[in-house]
């Protein structure tokens, strides 16, 4: 499933494949949702099967638009044995209640980032997936993209050498401009940790792996934001969570990565992200996107060099959106139900919304704080063979 068009044929033992693709049903029917449902189709092992909103109009119209099956409720999605994963799309708010309610209806989820609006919910999930034997999946998942793949392949075969240090620029997503209600951006569970930070830092674990310990300072910039998008629901916001922070990121394997994560800065030359290793710098393109040119400048040579991607990009569609691959964790998660390692997983998600909390705890407390959890890099979707590193 390399741009998400590949085909995943039925292995034996498989419960999901094309000639029985996995039943989603999709819980919050906002912004984001109609992307899904184009992503989604993309993969040959899902099947859109139907949605659901607490607003019931608001699932009627994504139905309608897309051909699907509006549910009159949540319960009644849940209820339906056609749905084998739920994929919640609701704001973070409740990304913990609708997800654990899934799980305790037995189905597989797979839920927007952050996974949920606290590290505190976390737990109660977690146990729920356990209770029923189910799989928790959590975005972001554009790591899994050609280009977040490219540069762990690259940083895997070497081409920097031993990483040493990272930077990471979290800029404005503007919603202001374009989000028809972005309150929940500027509440706690929201704010540029949460909201964009987790792209930020799923690819800074997956290219260097955990993180160890977090030094950060946060503050509200504005107070309130004013909201100009065409078809705005709400003219302003006040904002109760920090839009401005830096931090820095002790990763376990002793590489220290500066970041600054702001709603406040609007425009700015700095780049998203940058690998600084013994023998050369990697530069990555917007993690919030699945595609885009991954960039190596080693010491000896006089340019930049443009990667060739290990993967195909997502190509285009009639939306040359970069995020028209929504659903590879999707896929992703249903491949792992079949027993494929599990990239796009709770248990990182989980990791990094501790890293991200940990810049808020830390600038509040004046402390160094230690990140509890742990986790493996996820497995890459191109392994580079032991004889091919240098
Ligand atoms: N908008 C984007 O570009 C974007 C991109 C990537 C990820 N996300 C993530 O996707 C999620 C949704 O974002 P959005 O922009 O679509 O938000 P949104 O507010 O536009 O839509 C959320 C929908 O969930 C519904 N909802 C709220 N509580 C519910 C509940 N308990 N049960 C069922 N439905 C409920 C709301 O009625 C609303 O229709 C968020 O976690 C966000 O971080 C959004």
């Amino acid at each position: 499933m390399a741009d998400g068009k590949a085909r995943r044929s039925r292995v034996p033992g498989a419960r999901f494949g094309a000639d029985r693709p996995a039943g989603i049903g999709i819980v919050g029917c906002g912004n984001i949702s109609r992307r899904y449902v184009q992503g989604m189709r993309r993969f040959p092992q899902l099947r859109v099967v139907g949605c659901a909103d607490v607003v019931a109009e608001l699932a009627s119209r994504l139905a309608a638009e897309s051909g699907i099956e509006a549910y009159s409720s949540i319960d009644a999605l849940l209820a339906d044995p056609a749905v084998d994963v739920v994929v919640n799309i609701t704001p973070p708010f409740a990304h913990a209640s609708v997800s654990i309610a899934a799980l305790e209806a037995g189905k597989h989820v797979y839920v927007e980032k952050p996974i949920a609006s606290t590290l505190a919910e976390t737990g109660a999930m977690f146990e729920a997936a356990a209770r029923g034997g189910l799989l928790l999946g959590s975005a972001p998942d554009t790591f899994l993209g050609s280009a977040g793949q490219t540069a762990r392949a690259a940083v895997d075969a070497g081409a920097i050498g031993e990483p040493i240090g990272a930077t990471a620029f979290v800029r404005h997503s503007k919603a202001e401009l374009w989000h028809p209600d972005p309150t929940f951006l500027f509440r706690p569970g929201g704010g540029p940790a949460l909201d964009l930070g987790p792209y930020y830092v799923t690819e800074l674990v997956n290219l260097l792996g955990p993180v160890q310990s977090v030094a950060g300072f946060s503050r509200i910039g504005a107070p309130i934001r004013t909201v100009t998008a065409p078809n705005r629901r709400v003219d302003t916001i006040e904002v109760t969570t920090p839009t401005h922070a830096v931090a820095v990121l002790r990763m376990a394997s002793g590489a220290i990565v500066s970041t600054m994560l702001s709603f406040d800065v609007w425009d700015s030359h700095l780049p998203f992200i940058e690998v600084y290793g013994e023998h050369g710098t990697m530069s990555l393109p917007d993690p919030n996107g699945f595609d885009g040119d991954v960039c190596v400048h080693t010491h000896d040579a006089e340019s930049w060099t443009v990667l060739d991607p290990v993967l195909p990009p997502s190509g285009a569609s009639d939306d040359t959106s970069v995020q028209m691959l929504r659903g590879l964790g999707v896929a992703d998660l249903v491949d792992a139900i079949d027993g494929e390692p599990h990239r796009a997983s709770a248990a990182l998600a989980r990791h990094v919304l501790e890293v991200l909390e940990a810049v808020d705890t830390s600038s509040r407390t004046g402390a160094v704080v230690r990140v509890a959890s742990t986790v493996d890099r996820p497995a890459p979707r191109i392994p580079i063979p032991e004889e091919a590193r240098s």
